[in-house]
């Protein structure tokens, strides 16, 4: 999509808006799968947390994609999404039992994350498959916020429990068709995949009834051209091999699964928004734009580097800006960055706004969430409106009698 049809939406809709271009969606779920395509059965659960928009969740539905569920919420997102209960897969963390009785009495697959747990829902539902997420103990991911597969984390079943687990599937009787793992976010090094399937396909021996093993997720996308990613195509190719061999030696074809969320929707997310003040201070030029982290909290939450083009002057001569929020708390979003020449009023372009960006947006400072649109097929689709007062006050209750100055009168007198 070109800077023409998001300056168009952003007069249409106003700002600040999320803009997602179904295209991007449709080209990175076939990449992926066509990186795997050496393996007979592959299933791509898409991370709902990513980017949970209905439309959205749609849009997946019809490619083939599954779903991959942390709540019972998004579990029932799904449902409405039109996801069949057996595409969804359900991996919460730390949730209480009657969340996770709750997900199987609606036929979602389970992934239980601790032997707590594991040993209660085996005792109460031996019938019940249920897929275990393994800690296999490496650092993985472009940020400590997001690698949660090391031996600190509180993520996934040690593989030094594996015995103690063993203990709980015999006594329970029940049954393990999945093994999960999922190490954390931006990992660019393919070998850090590897190194950790080998350490699942060890652990998968220990189960005979498994159908598949679920490698998460994790891909570093690209922020700006020419910004090094994960090479999913050689992942592919080595992984597939590996697995294919697995297979044989399992003596079962096993479904190979990934639940990604940033490779499917991070780059087709553009969030646009008006520049309020340029401020000129001794040291620095501010821009200060009309949103903050209430919007977009990843450069503030784990130093995500988001590109940001000035759409509104593509071709103005180049100065260095700190792009700043609106909030009472220091919300940087860039530090001195060279963009083309800013004005009030400009329009400034966010990319790789579709991955936990709005599904982190908040109300904090008592603002609206912004709306989203579709790109699909030359066509912007409302997707979710712009929130209004009334949203911000819907559930509150008012307990303005409480305060009236008769009451709080007779409040004084009783306590003379
Ligand atoms: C269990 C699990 N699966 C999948 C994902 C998606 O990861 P990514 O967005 O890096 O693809 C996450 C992200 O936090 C996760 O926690």
């Amino acid at each position: 999509m070109q800077a023409s049809d998001l300056l168009k939406i952003a007069k249409t809709y106003g700002d600040p808006v999320y803009v997602y271009d179904s295209e991007k969606i449709v080209s990175q779920y076939q990449r992926l799968t066509n990186a795997f395509k050496g393996v007979k059965k592959l299933k791509l659960n898409y991370a709902a947390k990513a980017l949970s928009n209905i439309s959205i969740l749609r849009l997946m539905n019809s490619l083939g994609s599954g779903l991959d569920t942390v709540s019972i919420q998004e579990v029932e997102l799904g449902l409405l999404a039109g996801f069949k209960p057996e595409s969804i897969i359900y991996t919460p963390n730390g949730v209480s039992l009657e969340e996770i009785e709750k997900a199987a009495a609606l036929g979602v697959r389970i992934n239980i994350d601790n032997l707590s747990v594991l040993e209660q829902f085996g005792s109460k539902h031996p019938n019940i498959p249920v897929c275990i997420r393994i800690n296999p103990h490496v650092m993985a991911g472009g940020n400590s916020n997001i690698s949660v597969g090391h031996i600190d984390s509180k993520f996934g079943i040690s593989i030094h429990q594996i015995p103690h687990l063993l203990r709980i599937v015999d006594l329970t009787k029940m049954n393990i068709n999945g093994i999960h793992m999922h190490t954390g976010s931006d990992i660019l090094d393919i070998d850090v995949f590897l190194y950790a399937s080998e350490i699942l396909f060890e652990t998968a021996k220990n189960f005979k009834n498994l159908d598949f093993i679920d490698f998460g997720s994790g891909f570093k996308v690209p922020y700006k051209t020419g910004d090094i990613e994960t090479n999913v195509e050689e992942l592919g190719q080595k992984l597939s091999a590996k697995f294919n061999d697995f297979c044989k030696e399992y003596g079962k074809e096993l479904t190979l699964a990934f639940e990604p969320g940033k490779f499917l929707v991070s780059e087709s997310g553009f969030f646009l928004a008006k520049v309020n003040v340029v401020k000129q201070t001794t040291s620095t030029v501010f821009a200060s734009i009309d949103s903050g982290f209430n919007h977009l909290i990843r450069p503030m939450l784990y130093g995500s580097s988001h590109e940001i083009l000035n759409i509104s002057n593509p071709e103005g001569r180049e100065r260095y800006y700190s792009v700043v929020g609106y909030i009472c708390e220091t919300d940087t979003f860039a530090s001195n960055r060279r963009i083309n020449e800013i004005s009030e009023g400009d329009i400034l372009c966010f990319r790789n706004a579709g991955a936990y960006c709005f599904t982190m947006a908040s109300n904090y400072n008592s603002r609206f969430r912004p709306p989203e649109v579709l790109w699909h097929n030359g066509e912007a689709i409302l997707i979710r409106e712009r929130e209004t007062f009334d949203d911000l006050i819907k559930n509150q209750i008012d307990v303005k009698n409480l305060f009236s100055k008769k009451e709080m009168k007779k409040e004084k007198a009783t306590a003379k």
